[in-house]
């Protein structure tokens, strides 16, 4: 497919019931940019669910990383840029690492996605990103004429193999809903959740609860083994208690198996970090309880975030950061 070739942008939601439209109503040409762990597992299903898709990485390729030759022609063509790859395009995602990242792939002057993006194009942020830079990347590109959903993901590689990935969206008017069939490719369930930044404030306390759960899980396991109880037995045991998550049990297995870098502590750091500064520009990161007998200001309590963010990051410091979150219980 050559960049000519590709539908409008304004055939999206076409009432018009011609091949052409309704080929592209149920299958809108798509740009994917980043090809990362997750990103490239996501662009595979959505190519081979029959969208033409372009695709960009940072990191040049000739091949897909599944295998498939990229050519100018096929129904797969590699782009050099994020503006060349969205051009023409229907629906834009960006799966990258970071807000650095996010920013470099929309809005670089240059090579950006918005200096092409087309005109009432869906443009789909679905990387954990910090809120403050959502809600400035939803303005910058609903000012440039685009539609803005962030769509961040829960779930690792595994469930983005196979489709099954839970997808928190937000976006104005019906922009979610638009969205939605590219979505339902990549994700079993999406939750719409309102307007900019609620989905990616949702998903880094997603991170947060789990982070926390498997640091508290992994210093308990330590200090029953010290006492005499091993991992196995003691994970067994609390596994028959309510208290328990079906998260924490699973990753409690992996701790004590070892696991391939499914969610990198490098990346738990990060949205540990833009967790924590969620709630700090909010004013709740230190609460304080008032004496009971009310006699003084009251005490401030630490923050349970910022000392999970401290356990991670004292791991990624030292040398741990390649290695999957569970090696936290190591
Ligand atoms: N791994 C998980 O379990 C998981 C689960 C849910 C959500 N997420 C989130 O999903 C996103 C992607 O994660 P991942 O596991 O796929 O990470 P990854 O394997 O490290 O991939 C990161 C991607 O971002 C690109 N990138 C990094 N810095 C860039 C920059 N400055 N400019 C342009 N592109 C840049 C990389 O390009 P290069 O190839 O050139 O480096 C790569 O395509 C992250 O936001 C992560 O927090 C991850």
């Amino acid at each position: 497919m050559k960049d000519s070739q590709i539908s409008s942008p304004s055939n999206l939601h076409s009432s018009s019931s011609g091949p052409e439209d309704s080929k592209t109503a149920d299958s809108p040409s798509i740009a994917f940019l980043g090809l990362g762990a997750m990103g490239s597992r996501m662009a595979r299903r959505l190519v081979e669910s029959g969208h033409d898709v372009a695709l960009f990485n940072r990191t040049p390729m000739s091949r897909a990383p599944w295998g498939q030759p990229l050519t100018k022609d096929g129904g797969v063509r590699l782009a050099a840029s994020p503006a060349s790859a969205v051009e023409g395009a229907q629906v834009v995602i960006s799966m990258v690492r970071d807000d650095e990242a996010s920013r470099a792939i929309w809005l670089d002057e240059r090579s950006g996605a918005a200096t092409t993006l087309p005109p009432g194009a869906l443009a789909v942020e679905m990387s954990t990103v910090s809120p403050s830079w959502s809600s400035e990347l939803s303005r910058r590109l609903e000012f440039g004429g685009a539609r803005f959903v962030e769509a961040p993901v829960v779930g690792s590689l595994p469930q983005a193999e196979t489709g099954q990935l839970l997808i928190i969206a937000a976006g104005r008017e019906h922009a979610v809903d638009d969205a939605r069939p590219v979505l339902e490719k990549v994700g079993s369930r999406v939750l719409e959740v309102g307007s900019p930044p609620a989905a990616s404030s949702l998903k880094l306390a997603v991170n947060a609860l789990f982070a926390g759960q498997l640091a508290l899980l992994g210093e308990v396991l330590r200090g029953l083994h010290g006492l005499g109880v091993e991992r196995e037995r003691s994970l067994a045991l609390l596994g028959e208690t309510p208290v328990l998550s079906a998260a924490a049990a699973a990753n409690g297995r992996l701790m004590i198996d070892g696991s391939e870098p499914l969610f990198p502590i490098d990346l738990v750091v990060k949205d540990l970090g833009y967790a924590y500064s969620m709630v700090d520009a909010v004013g709740v990161e230190a609460g304080s309880i008032e004496e009971a007998d009310g006699s003084s200001e009251g005490r401030q309590q630490g923050s349970v975030l910022r000392a999970v963010y401290d356990v991670f990051e004292e791991a990624r410091l030292a040398g741990l950061g390649g290695e999957n979150i569970t090696a936290i219980g190591g």
